[in-house]
């Protein structure tokens, strides 16, 4: 128990922060459709501020070169998941005791302790162990492999498509393809997608909510138990009769003591399901509404498909699937004049990084051609993401078959509709025209951005 002169203390302590953070950007609707130009404000106040609206309190990283650094530093711990359980107490005044309610179940606890085994929320050496076990089901000859049968999967969906004048491109392809490919990854059975699909999208929306409903808490917690009922039956079948995929490797990693057998390989199934379904999802949505957004890119684009590495690369800069990630302080840390305590969260703002002007030029213009290196969509440092080549790989060979079967595809509506969600930022609906006109015709029917340019040039350095 906490004595009351420390609650006291941190009060005191809050509140000089909070002074000396006054006059930040309100995060609200607005922001959770446009996060951009409060990111903007955030980076020109300065490049740390304390702010009460994420998850009752925690720093916010807004530079390039912080987050960066952070993501690397080991003193940054990513043991971070006791604060959902911190966080839902404190909220408990405004939902009548509905996380209380959820705690006494025992279903918050169930939930952090799972969640708390997953890679992405350990440090060495469990991480380096798990990361081990896991990287030969992403090795890059591993992924290339797969390639054929990806593209089997969107033309399948595509050649369903093939006759109509217009889709939603989320709910159609977006939606269902990264959880088909992850489904490929772990030998799932697809009769079990649509499942898959609701699990992964309740999870999303609790761990990805800056200040989570109690609704949303229990039906996280529910899909998350049935989860664990299912892949719990699905490894016993991999004990009996292993295969390729790599649920049957992480199985033999446990046998092989790489795993543990106290629930450490159930947490990496689950991990993986929300972090590669949720996220590829977004890259598709987030990449086809910014290329159809700036008809000219599209169109030169269309021309040159080659050019489609450097274009995906673009849009994980400019609109990333992941806007920030957190780590937890485990030592007194002294930063940009702040002294940073342990324990306190600190959310590296990725979003807002990869819009830095100190890092990029002109960082709020999209520009397939940019060729300014790298950008920090998929983390840095011992966790950068393990997907990365998997999701980068799927975006390309939708976006070339999207390109090949429709150059013609324009936008229907004029605003798009984002899922409000602050971490995993994505659009709920892209409605859009097949179009039999090259091109040429492509320009969006509305929802235009792009200034009147002529069409970028593809060269091979701008790849
Ligand atoms: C566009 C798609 C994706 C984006 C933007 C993305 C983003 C990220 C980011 C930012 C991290 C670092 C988190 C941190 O440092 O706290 C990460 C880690 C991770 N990602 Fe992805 N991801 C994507 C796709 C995928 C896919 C397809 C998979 C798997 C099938 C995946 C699996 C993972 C895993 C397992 C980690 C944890 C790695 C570790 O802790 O060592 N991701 N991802």
């Amino acid at each position: 128990m906490q004595s009351r002169p420390y609650v006291a203390q941190r009060r005191e302590r809050r509140a000089v922060i909070r002074a000396a953070s006054a006059g930040l950007p309100a995060f609200d609707a607005g922001f959770l459709r446009d996060p951009y130009p409060a990111y903007r404000a955030l980076r020109e106040a300065g490049p740390l501020h304390w702010c009460e609206d994420f998850f009752q309190g925690a720093w916010l990283l807004t530079r390039h070169e912080d987050v960066e650094r952070v993501l690397r530093d080991p003193r940054f711990s990513s043991q971070r998941t006791g604060g959902w359980v911190k966080r839902a107490e404190g909220l408990d005044a405004g939902h009548g005791g509905a996380y209380a309610m959820a705690r006494a179940q025992g279903g918050l606890d169930r939930f952090q302790r799972l969640f708390s085994r997953a890679m992405v929320f350990l440090d060495a050496p469990d991480h380096t162990r798990l990361r081990r076990a896991m990287l030969g089901g992403f090795h890059p000859a591993t992924i290339r492999a797969l390639a054929p049968e990806i593209e089997r999967l969107a033309d399948e969906i595509l050649d369903g498509l093939d006759g109509r004048q217009g889709f939603d491109f989320i709910e159609t392809v977006a939606r269902p393809l990264p959880s088909r490919v992850i489904g490929l990854l772990l030998g799932i059975d697809r009769a079990d997608e649509a499942q898959f699909i609701a699990w992964s999208e309740e999870l999303a929306v609790f761990i990805g909510a800056v200040r989570p409903e109690a609704e949303q808490l229990q039906r996280a917690q529910r899909s998350l138990m049935q989860l664990v009922r299912y892949f719990d039956a699905l490894i016993e079948t991999r004990r009996r009769a292993p295969g390729t995929d790599l649920l049957s490797r992480l199985v033999q990693a446990e046998e092989h003591g790489l795993v543990r057998t106290d629930g450490e390989l159930l947490a990496q199934c689950a991990m993986l399901l929300f972090a590669g379904h949720e996220t590829t999802r977004n890259l598709l949505g987030n990449g086809l509404f910014t290329l159809l957004s700036h008809p000219r890119q599209w169109a030169a684009l269309c021309a040159q498909p080659d050019g489609i590495g450097a274009a995906v690369r673009e849009v994980l800069r400019y609109d990333s699937p992941v806007q920030y990630t957190g780590r937890r302080v485990s030592r007194e840390i002294e930063l940009h004049g702040h002294t940073l305590r342990r324990g306190e969260l600190v959310i590296a703002l990725i979003g807002s990084a990869n819009r830095d002007p100190a890092r990029y030029t002109e960082p709020e213009r999209f520009d397939i051609t940019r060729g300014e290196g790298s950008h920090l969509a998929f983390g840095s440092g011992p966790h950068v993401c393990i997907g990365a080549g998997l999701s980068m790989l799927e975006a390309d060979i939708t976006l070339r078959a999207l390109m090949r079967r429709w150059p013609g595809l324009r936008m229907i509506d004029a605003e798009p509709q984002w899922n409000g969600n602050a971490a995993l930022r994505g659009l709920l609906r892209l409605p859009v025209r097949c179009g039999g006109a090259g091109p040429e015709g492509g320009v969006p029917e509305s929802g235009a951005r792009e200034k009147q340019q002529p069409a970028p040039e593809l060269t091979p350095s701008s790849a």
